[in-house]
């Protein structure tokens, strides 16, 4: 053989070896070595969002996305339309698939257990997002916002629009509480803040709940559903007003807030002589801060997905690039198996003075959007 023939084998020989590791077969074989030898764009994410009937998770999704492309990945997006089984199936098929990473929104945070056990097993990582999901050791990574302080806000926006926290009002006033679905996680953590601030109200008797319906069992809206939320506020106006006026109503999110807006109004609240009342909200929807503007929804909380996308983004490329993400906090969010190590962005209070600074100036929401 001469010598140019030999190097001619030798080159073949070094080409086909490493053809068959950029293919992941290299000899140890494995998920993770396939992981290891791949760039962003032979990676695939997949995305699990709970449901498109919500701007702010169409909006998540679209954010999500564009971040994850922005760092060179195939994604793939899929919407559960709130029905748990077809999530699980989803991410199932995800894995089938062979993503090399998940990002999940729950439904419920606690229907994921085995399915997280199949994608451990494919060495799939994990972010959670915005929702933590429960009972699983198979969670990498938490992407979300300071829940417990969204519910402060919220409370805080009750006692300083009643003026009670100024002193300038001494009440008594009339509230009614809400909160989210009882099968997300949110739900307790956004209720607990609240109840930080209004309880000692409560407590003093300057705030009183005509319901009595006080602990969270008794006032969760199961999916967030406005529909629900209307008719338990009809049943309240029903049972507990028949004379007197509610004041306030804590709301945890925009959706629910439209639903109980909507038994105010046919209840007479919005016309001269019984004016709404306060009412809060979370997400700065569209139509909520339209609400807003017009004067009837009175609060909302501003949670900036675009942010959030960023974190969970940045926490799949760490992951994926052997790296640590960054978090800031590695104490508060324990899903029962585990302290999910967590990162988390500040939510921030919105009413008809500061919507234009907030949320159009920064481009969140259009002017135009606001009808
Ligand atoms: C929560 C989320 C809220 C709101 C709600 C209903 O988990 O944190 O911002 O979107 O779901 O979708």
């Amino acid at each position: 053989m001469s010598t140019r023939s030999i190097t001619t084998a030798a080159v073949a020989a070094l080409a086909l070896s490493l053809s068959l590791t950029a293919c992941g077969q290299s000899s140890e074989g494995g998920s993770k070595e396939d992981k290891d030898s791949k760039s962003a764009k032979d990676m695939t994410v997949g995305i699990a969002m709970p449901t498109k009937s919500s701007e702010r998770w169409i909006a998540d999704g679209k954010n999500m996305v564009a971040q994850l492309k922005g760092h060179g990945y195939q994604t793939t997006l899929q919407y559960a339309e709130d029905d748990t089984d077809q999530q699980v199936s989803q991410i199932e098929n995800m894995i089938t698939q062979g993503v090399d990473a998940l990002v999940i929104a729950a439904i419920d945070g606690r229907a994921l257990s085995n399915v997280l056990q199949q994608a451990a097993d494919a060495d799939i990582p994990v972010v959670s997002y915005d929702r933590l999901i429960l009972g699983s050791e198979n969670v990498d990574y938490y992407a979300s916002f300071d829940n417990e302080k969204v519910g402060e806000l919220q409370g805080t926006y009750i006692v300083d629009k009643l003026g009670l926290k100024d002193g300038s009002e001494k009440g008594p006033f009339n509230l009614e509480l809400f909160a989210g679905s009882n099968d997300d996680n949110n739900t307790r953590y956004f209720f607990q803040g609240a109840m930080n601030v209004l309880k000692p109200y409560i407590d003093d008797k300057k705030l009183v709940v005509r319901s009595k319906q006080t602990k969270i069992n008794q006032v969760t809206t199961l999916r967030w559903d406005g529909g629900t939320a209307q008719k338990r506020m009809d049943d309240l106006l029903t049972s507990s007003y028949s004379k007197e006026r509610v004041d306030a109503v804590l709301s945890p999110y925009d959706g629910i807030s439209i639903g109980i807006l909507s038994a105010l109004k046919s209840d007479d609240y919005g016309s001269k002589s019984k004016p709404l009342p306060v009412v809060t909200g979370q997400d700065a929807e569209a139509l909520s801060v339209a609400s807003i503007v017009k004067g009837e929804q009175t609060q909302t909380v501003f949670k900036d997905t675009r942010e959030l996308a960023k974190v969970g983004a940045n926490m799949v490329d760490a992951l994926l690039n052997g790296k640590k993400p960054e978090v800031n906090d590695t104490e508060t969010y324990d899903n029962e198996k585990k302290v999910v190590p967590s990162y988390l962005l500040d939510p921030v209070s919105v009413d008809k003075d500061n919507y234009r600074p907030v949320l159009i100036d920064s481009g969140y929401l259009k002017e135009s959007d606001l009808k």
